[in-house]
């Protein structure tokens, strides 16, 4: 029947381009520099780098944030801003996620985003719950969702878990809360 064939081809499209999605997300890993490359510094005559204020690291590639302007007498930070930590402050507390050191950067937990893994973008949880609650299956169910999904992001790009809810009854699609919150807990 030329329905089924025209879901059939809806699907495809959709699944592939959200595995497309998925897989061109996050990509990171580890680079090292090679040795007296001083990024944020200058090189001394021992090939050592001694960094600009607010740099640290053996290439000076490491912004510190630290509370205020004062600092130790060996240059550590006295106290960091929120986010961050260690004794120079160049780590960052990702809240739902780990830290890629090097890049001073956070990956994020799906379906969790934002510099500190803090923020849910509706979109990701749709997908994410989706995903979780129907298999591939979950595509089909998406469309909708997308539809709203560029209709708002221009509008207001993130969006709270409180919502979520809401904008999922509004489209008819059943929501276990509950469901909700634990998926995103775990
Ligand atoms: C040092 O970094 C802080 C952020 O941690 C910033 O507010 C401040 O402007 C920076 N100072 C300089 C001199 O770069
Ligand atoms: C730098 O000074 C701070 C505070 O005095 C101290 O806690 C820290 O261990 C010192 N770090 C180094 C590398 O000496
Ligand atoms: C990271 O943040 C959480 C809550 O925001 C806090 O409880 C925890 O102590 C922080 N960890 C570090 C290493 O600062």
């Amino acid at each position: 029947m030329n329905l089924s064939r025209t879901l059939l081809i809806l699907f495809v499209t959709v699944f592939f381009s959200l595995i497309f999605a998925d897989t061109t997300h996050h990509h990171h890993g580890h680079r090292k520099l090679r040795r007296h490359v001083c990024l944020n510094g200058r090189e001394l005559t021992d090939g050592k780098c001694q960094c600009n204020y607010n740099y640290t690291g053996e290439n000076c590639e490491r912004a510190m944030h630290c509370l205020g302007k004062s600092r130790s007498s060996n240059g550590s930070c006295i106290d960091c801003k929120e986010h961050y930590y260690g004794e120079y402050c160049d780590l960052l507390n990702c809240t739902n996620g780990i830290q890629d050191e090097y890049y001073q950067k956070c990956i994020c937990d799906k379906p969790y985003s934002g510099d500190f893994c803090d923020q849910l973008v509706t979109a990701d949880v749709y997908l994410f719950y989706n995903s979780k609650m129907m298999g591939p299956f979950g595509a089909l169910t998406i469309i909708p969702l997308l539809l709203i999904y560029y209709g708002c992001e221009s509008k207001a790009q993130k969006r709270q878990v409180k919502r979520i809810g809401d904008m999922m009854s509004d489209q008819n699609v059943n929501v276990d809360s509950e469901a909700v919150k634990n998926l995103l807990d775990d």
